[in-house]
């Protein structure tokens, strides 16, 4: 499969202090790999250098070309979505106002209502509360929200960032189910970061783990799930 992103010895920075030091992964297209690691590893960080929010060295390669310091609104238009941590939906804004948003910068404009409706089959719960503010949302309905509007922008790599924080077991199962669903029908690649290394696992192929700021062991799901340091720090046991 063709790699659709690398990063090549990535660091950043906030300001002078610097927080990746030698982040090293790639994603096939169509693909979805994890980054695990512990709070402050800088998992946020690594997406956050992708997407160009943050101030990165190194080599970021997307689609072939160098994306590296490229600013994030050129990002996205290049095939990126970011769903970040905190879901970063616009809570004064409905459900459809939302969807609608994460279209805006598509050309084919026709193709945008039957997406929405995709959404809401994807997100049956979404349904009800089409006309509903963000802010009147769940949290699993929020996150939900968040992962429908940056599929609204048609991307080809998702970069999603702990989407099960602070969900109920079986509302982050509900969501991660979705998102499965909607890989295997979309073909959209995806960079997931999750604190959860079981659901991340379901959804998954491979992973790369970071310790303070630097990749330490890549594999794939199967390989590291067997690792008793991976069962140990992630997997409860
Ligand atoms: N805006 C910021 N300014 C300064 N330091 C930050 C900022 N955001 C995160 N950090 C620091 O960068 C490191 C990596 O953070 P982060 O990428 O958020 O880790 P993770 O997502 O793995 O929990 C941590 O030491 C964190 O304290
Ligand atoms: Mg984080």
């Amino acid at each position: 499969m063709m790699t659709l992103l690398e990063l090549k010895d990535v660091t950043a920075f906030y300001g002078p202090v610097q927080v990746l030091d030698g982040v090293s992964l790639s994603v096939p297209d169509g693909g979805a790999v994890g980054i695990l690691g512990a709070n402050g590893a800088g998992k946020t960080t690594t997406l956050r250098a992708i997407s160009g929010s943050v101030r990165a060295g190194g080599s970021i390669r997307f689609d072939g070309r160098d994306i590296r310091g490229t600013r994030p609104d050129r990002v996205a238009a290049l095939g990126i979505a970011h769903v970040p941590e905190g879901r970063g939906t616009l809570g004064d804004l409905t459900v459809r106002e939302n969807l609608r948003i994460g279209a805006y910068m598509r050309r084919d404009r026709k193709a945008i209502a039957p997406d929405i409706d995709y959404c809401l089959e994807l997100f049956p719960q979404l349904k009800n509360r089409i006309t509903s503010a963000a802010s009147a949302l769940s949290g699993g309905e929020q996150q939900m929200l968040a992962v429908a509007r940056a599929f609204m922008a048609k991307p080809r790599l998702l970069l999603l960032d702990e989407a099960s924080l602070g969900l109920a077991p079986s509302t982050a199962k509900n969501v991660y189910d979705a998102i499965r669903r909607l890989r295997e029908e979309s073909g959209i690649a995806m960079l997931v970061v999750e604190q959860n290394a079981n659901l991340a696992f379901e959804l998954v192929d491979s992973a790369t783990v970071l310790e303070t700021g630097r990749s330490v062991l890549t594999g794939t799901s199967t390989e590291l799930r067997d690792r008793d340091e991976i069962r140990r720090a992630y997997l409860g046991g």
